[in-house]
Parts: structure tokens; C-alpha cells; sequence
């Protein structure tokens, strides 16, 4: 059995740039920062792996998701009952994007109808079109690339940083070409990507950076939330997201102008009705709204926000701290000005090197059988059949020609991200770090047994 003084975990919660104070099981009220030392469960280790036999390393499930209680039955009946559901002529929506400013500590908001259409809808505010090229991180989910296309303008990946998995900073200006009109880095995973560095880059060349913090709800940098850095950020409400009403999104900013031109372009070109909104100066536009039921659900939702994101970052920080001791485990790095990650996803490498060659995948299978969900994320976006068949397009050959479609699909290449997931990267799921030290400290025993019985579980 070991114990780690609360010293040496206050060093790494800071190294992590995670909360510090360790909770009961029961309940998000409080903090139990004790100042004792903290106590790891090695018993287990010496327990064979589940596939092999042995107990379950986590034999209970993990907190189920979404979380809800009589606040969300009370707000949907409330909207129910009033009989006004849409937006346009109701004030829930309104005052959802009132708070989620606060929150946020940005001007304005929007709620729009998921983390999708509000990217859509800034790069149609910008008036992204044919010929224009995007900028955006291989490691990412496929809807940043998405709204590049319906636009049709090109989409240029950026390879990752294989130590933090976000977007590789010191790649994005050789990127850069006369064609480029927007910066759309994304705080993959829900951890700050290098905010300094990218939007220097992005004043020096004088195009704005569009925030992907989809994943991303109350993650900060240098004490500021994220979504309020660039012309605007962009959040999702889709069911697995940290912040949930099934489908939606909203989108953040600074700009008084822009958010009015987003508003007309997500109602039809059109001003609000109940909301003082004029009509946007674009000339494009579609109906992207979200509805009265979403936004009621968002407001219940976000009375528990706060505290779930505590909890899952002192839970990271601790976790960080458990995987410290254990050879070939190593946690996403968290850039220096990171001071709070959402952690939608644990993001981690694994080198089996230190597993007795161990492939990855037997890895993942050997960590389920415990009960502890893992996965190995995204893969290679560049070289995936959806996205390279763009290059044979027909409108796509129309707008930039053959040449260019070839130069485009040789301009993609990302060497980093290939072996970051090919071999490196593992995740682990935001409900997972709702639990409590108990869940992480499983957690970390599985896969030291793992690690032990390696050999045996390769054969
Ligand atoms: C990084 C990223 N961008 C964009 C989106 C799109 O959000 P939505 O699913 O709400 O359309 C997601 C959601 O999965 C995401 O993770």
C-alpha cells in the first residue's frame, strides 16, 4: 500500500493546472480537502486482469448521464404549459443567452440549434465561400471540417501536437496562404489550446480565429473562459456534451456587430421578434433556431454545471497525479496558461513499450473487461475515404481545378497525428470523473494489473 503526501499532490495538481480539493462520494457539495495523506488501493494489483480471470478492477458503473432531477421536469412542463415553444416569440431562449454570457463572462451569446450550425453560422456570417480556405486541426471531430465543405471553401489541416493533442501552433503559419480567411482551432477534449500563440498568429495576419470550444463549457485560460478569445466561440449542447438538451448549441462573442449578423443569419435574414436583435447585414441566411423546451432544459442544466466541472477537474488532477507513477501512462499536456480544463474527454498516451509490447487495442479490451470504459479516440480525418473523396468532387474540380485538389490532398499530411492514433492515444469519458477518488483510484489499479500480467495477456 502507498501513500502520497498532499504535498506531492498539490505539485501536480499545478503541474495539471486542475483543482486541488478531493470529495466524497456523496454529493458535489463541499470540499474534503483534508490535508491527510492520500491512500492508493494496491490491493487489487496483485489480482489477475479481468480477462484473465479475475475480479472486475471497477465493478460498479460510472455516474450515468445526463444528470437530472425535478428542474428539468419543472422547466419543460413550465414551457409546455405556456404554450409558446419557439423562440421567437418567447423569453426563455433569451434569458438562456443571457446567462450563458455571464457565465461566460462575454457580451453577447447566442443559442442556436447544436455546436454545428453555431460554426455554420459564424463562418456564413463571415462570408466563408468558394476559394476561401479554412484552417483547422486533423484531431478533431468531423464537424469542424463539415461546416468547411457546405461552404465550399477548403479545408487545411493543421497537425497536432502529439504531447497535448491539440492543434500544433507551430504549424499553423506555414499553413497560412493568401486564400486563408478564418483560423478555426478547437479546445479538443475540452483543454485550452494554446490561445497566446494562435491568436498572435491570427493578429498578425490579420484573419480572425473562430473558437471550436464545442467540448469545452467553463474550460479557461489565464483565468478567462474560452469562447471568448476569438471573433466568437462556438458550443455544443449535443447529448454527450458536459453542458445537454439533446441537440443544441450557442454560439459566443465579444462583437456586438457579428452577433447580430449571426442572429440574422441563423432567423432567415430576418430581426427578433421579443428579442431586440435588427436585422444582419448578410445575404445569406437559414433558420437555425433553437427551441423554448432546449433552452428551459439548458437553465436546469446549468444549476449543476459549476460543480460538475469541479469535480472533474479535481478528479483529472488526481488521477494525473495516480497515472505520475505508472511507466507509459502519461496524461494530455495542459498548456501553460491553462487554468481550468472542462475535461470532456481524459485524453492520455499509452507506450506499450512499458506494457511488454502490448498492442493498444488488447490494452483498451484488458481496461473494459475491468468495467472502465476506454477508447482510442480520433483517428487520421486527412486520410479518411469521406474526406479524401472531396479531392473528386465535382464542384469542388469546378471551383479550384484538378491541380489544386491533388496539391490539397498532399498539402494534408500530418505525421504527428498519424502515430498519436495509430498508437498513442486513449480516452477516457467526462461521467467517468463525476465519480469519485475511489473510481480514480481503480482506475489507476486496473491498469497497474494490466501493466503486471502484460505478458500473460498478450499471448
Ligand atoms: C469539436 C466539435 N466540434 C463541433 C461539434 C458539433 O457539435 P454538434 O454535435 O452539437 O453539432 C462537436 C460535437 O460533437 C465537437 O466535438
Amino acid at each position: 500500500m502507498k501513500t502520497f503526501s498532499r504535498r506531492n499532490f498539490i505539485g501536480n495538481a499545478v503541474a495539471t493546472g486542475a483543482g486541488l480539493a478531493v470529495l466524497p462520494r456523496t454529493g458535489f457539495a463541499g470540499t474534503a480537502e483534508t490535508g491527510k495523506p492520500y491512500t492508493i488501493l494496491t490491493g487489487s494489483v496483485d489480482s489477475k486482469p479481468a480477462l484473465l480471470g479475475g475480479a472486475k478492477g471497477h465493478p460498479e458503473s460510472f455516474s450515468g448521464w445526463p444528470v437530472t432531477d425535478l428542474r428539468e421536469a419543472k422547466a419543460l412542463t413550465d414551457v409546455l404549459h405556456s404554450g409558446t415553444w419557439g423562440r421567437l416569440n418567447g423569453k426563455v431562449s433569451a434569458g438562456f443567452e443571457a446567462e450563458y454570457a455571464k457565465m461566460l463572462g462575454v457580451k453577447h451569446s447566442l443559442a442556436v440549434s447544436s455546436g454545428t450550425s453555431a460554426l455554420y453560422t459564424m463562418l456564413g456570417t463571415i462570408g466563408i465561400g468558394p476559394g476561401d480556405e479554412v484552417i483547422i486541426p486533423v484531431y478533431t471531430f468531423v464537424a469542424t471540417y463539415n461546416v468547411v465543405v457546405l461552404n465550399y471553401a477548403l479545408p487545411v489541416f493543421v497537425d497536432t501536437d502529439p504531447e497535448s493533442f491539440q492543434i500544433d501552433a507551430g504549424k499553423i503559419e506555414q499553413a497560412i496562404t493568401k486564400q486563408t480567411r478564418v483560423l478555426m482551432p478547437v479546445h479538443i477534449g475540452g483543454s485550452p489550446f494554446d490561445v497566446d500563440r494562435i491568436l498572435a498568429i491570427g493578429q498578425k495576419h490579420n484573419i480572425p480565429v473562430i473558437e471550436d470550444a464545442c467540448q469545452a463549457h467553463l474550460a479557461e485560460w489565464k483565468g478567462k473562459k474560452v469562447g471568448s478569445f476569438g471573433l466568437g466561440g462556438a458550443f455544443s449542447f449535443q447529448s454527450s456534451k458536459n453542458l445537454n438538451c439533446a441537440e443544441g448549441g450557442a454560439i459566443t462573442s465579444n462583437d456586438s456587430d457579428f452577433i447580430k449578423n449571426c442572429y440574422g443569419f441563423h432567423n432567415q435574414g430576418q430581426g427578433g421578434v421579443t428579442t431586440a436583435y435588427t436585422p444582419g447585414e448578410g445575404t445569406r441566411a437559414t433558420n437555425l433556431r433553437l427551441t423554448e423546451f432546449q433552452s428551459a432544459l439548458l437553465l436546469a442544466q446549468m444549476t449543476r454545471l459549476e460543480q460538475q466541472a469541479r469535480k472533474r477537474s479535481e478528479n483529472a488532477a488526481y488521477l494525473s497525479r495516480l497515472f505520475n507513477d505508472i511507466p507509459g501512462i502519461a496524461p494530455a499536456k495542459l498548456y501553460e496558461g491553462t487554468t481550468n480544463s472542462a475535461y470532456h474527454l481524459y485524453m492520455f498516451r499509452y507506450d506499450k513499450s512499458h506494457f511488454e509490447g502490448l498492442s493498444r487495442a488488447r490494452f483498451i479490451e484488458a481496461l473494459r473487461a475491468e468495467g472502465i470504459p476506454c477508447d482510442s479516440g480520433y483517428g487520421q480525418m486527412n486520410k479518411n475515404a469521406y474526406v479524401t473523396a472531396l479531392a473528386k468532387n465535382r464542384h469542388y474540380l469546378k471551383i479550384y481545378g484538378e491541380k489544386v485538389m491533388k496539391q490539397w490532398l498532399e498539402r494534408n499530411q500530418c505525421p504527428q497525428n498519424d502515430l498519436l492514433t495509430s498508437e498513442h492515444s486513449l480516452w477516457f469519458f467526462q461521467t467517468m470523473l463525476l465519480g469519485d477518488k475511489t473510481d480514480m483510484e481503480q482506475i489507476a489499479d486496473a491498469i497497474r494489473k494490466i501493466q503486471k500480467y502484460a505478458g500473460e495477456l498478450k499471448k
